[in-house]
């Protein structure tokens, strides 16, 4: 299965603006993406209907002509984690659930799953987001915020991924606003110690990701990437 499975350092990081900027790069250059977002909460309402925000944006960005419920049938109101939603809502949902509605169809395209919060984060009753990830055997790719504070996160997220037996697709350096720290370079802090393609985001003040086409090309998408995610850590 060819595909990628977005993962974030923490909620509200860019994950959604990143694998909107793949879904429209993969897109233009005629492949298929199949987006998923397979649980989503704090969805606004539309009278009776829940409308997930994130998981339109990205079957907008990949001109998907499949209904939005099979890109997103779970949807909750509260603003809290997947898990807690679906628990307010008496609601039980599986690792094996969420991974049956990412693969259905998967493999008339490339596959491009967001996840919810971080990779540790719970997304089903019995499982976290890296559960999901695993059920999938989808190159996971890490967005972090490029602030201080980067090097330990984003390490430790690799750390987690390699622990699950999983590719690494890349990390990206997500700029979420204008205030950079000059005196700072993660990416190449991090090139000395990871061995996966590294990508900075710049700060759109669009809020439209304009280096959609250089990001595929870092990341070598849709290439499978291979190999060892740690150099050396410490
Ligand atoms: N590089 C960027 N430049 C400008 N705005 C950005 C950038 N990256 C993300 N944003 C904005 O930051 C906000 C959070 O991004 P996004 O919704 O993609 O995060 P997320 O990790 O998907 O959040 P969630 O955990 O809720 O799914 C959005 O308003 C998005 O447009
Ligand atoms: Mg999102």
């Amino acid at each position: 299965m060819q595909g990628v499975f977005i993962t974030g350092t923490s909620t509200e990081i860019g994950k959604t603006f990143i694998g909107v900027a793949i879904a429209t790069a993969l897109t233009k250059r005629d492949i298929k993406v199949i987006p998923r977002k397979p649980i989503e909460s704090g969805c606004t309402r539309n009278d009776a209907e829940l409308i997930p925000q994130d998981a339109a944006a990205l079957k907008q960005a990949a001109s998907y002509q499949g209904p939005l419920s099979e890109v997103c049938p779970y949807r909750f109101e509260p603003p809290v984690s997947p898990v807690r939603a679906a628990h307010l809502a008496d609601k039980i949902l599986t690792t094996e659930q969420l991974a049956g509605i990412c693969m259905e169809g998967s493999e008339q395209g490339f596959l491009l799953v967001e996840g919810a919060g971080g990779f540790y984060s719970p997304l089903a009753k019995d499982g976290l987001n890296a559960d999901l990830a695993v059920a999938l055997q989808l190159p996971v790719l890490l967005v972090a915020d490029d602030r201080l504070g980067a090097l330990s996160q984003v390490l430790l997220n690799v750390e987690a991924i390699k622990m699950r037996g999983l590719p690494l697709a890349g990390v990206v350096l997500n700029q979420l606003d204008t205030d950079q720290n000059d005196h700072m370079d993660n990416s190449a802090d991090l090139r000395e110690r990871l061995d996966c393609p590294l990508f900075t985001m710049p700060y759109s003040k669009q809020g439209v990701a304009t280096e959609a086409d250089a990001l595929i090309d870092a990341l070598m998408l849709p290439c499978k990437p291979k190999g060892p995610h740690i150099r050396a850590v410490g």
